[in-house]
């Protein structure tokens, strides 16, 4: 927990849900146990989203397609979401969740790892939303930065692992140091570069929303 529970619980019951289609897609995917983005963090991508009215979206981690759902509704009718997903079993859900809420022609899945596929895309993109292996973030932003075009939005989340990245490494889980101090470096470097202005936020599991000079 970052913030006060109390807070959060009451800033969640201000929520209108998302229709029933998303709302139902969310419910099952955190029934079993698929990790979707927090209540919270939603309604901040959706309104970065909606600000920014871009023309081009590259999700990374679609898992069954909620969040790359959440930002179709609320982006431009002409803008196009590039989302990548590695793990097998979650493509199909996603693709028929896309295809449910009529949005197949609009999100593009590309099926693989983001390690490959970053490096090889081409264009531009006007938002990114980092949601994938956190201890990866580090690596990927040089590929990212190359991806973004001037007044682009990065919005990366998880940035605060729960706050434990600013716990002593001996009172983390060994498996988690790693992540927590690659997730250390990522920040210091999005607030210590010239290419990028960076606010991090301390809601749902911690965001950094970044725009490129
Ligand atoms: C937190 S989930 C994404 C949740 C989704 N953005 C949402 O809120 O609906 C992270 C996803 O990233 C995927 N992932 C992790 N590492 C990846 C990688 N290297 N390349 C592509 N996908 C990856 C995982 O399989 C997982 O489904």
């Amino acid at each position: 927990m970052i913030v006060n529970d109390r807070i959060t619980a009451y800033i969640n019951s201000l929520d209108m849900g998302n229709g029933e289609l998303l709302d139902a897609i969310a419910r099952g995917a955190r029934q079993d146990g698929i990790p979707v983005i927090k209540k919270e963090t939603e309604s901040l991508l959706k309104t970065l989203v909606a600000a920014r009215q871009p023309e081009t979206i590259l999700e990374v981690g679609t898992a069954v397609g909620y969040s790359a759902l959440l930002m179709s509704r609320v982006m431009p009718e002409h803008c196009h979401i590039t989302t990548i997903e590695k793990y097998e079993k979650r493509i199909p859900v996603a693709r028929e969740n896309f295809r449910r809420a009529g949005q197949e022609g609009r999100i593009t899945l590309l099926k693989g790892d983001a390690e490959q596929i970053l490096p090889s895309l081409r264009g531009s993109f006007d938002f990114i939303f980092m949601d994938a292996a956190k201890g990866q973030y580090i690596h990927w932003l040089p590929w990212l930065l190359r991806l973004m075009r001037p007044g682009a939005v990065l919005v990366s989340d998880n940035v605060l692992q729960e706050g434990d990245i600013i716990e002593s490494r001996y009172a983390v889980e060994r498996r988690n140091r790693t992540i927590h101090s690659r997730m250390r470096e990522y920040l210091y470097t999005l607030k210590h570069m010239d290419e990028l202005e960076t606010a991090i936020l301390p809601i749902g599991d911690g965001v950094a929303v970044s725009t490129r000079r």
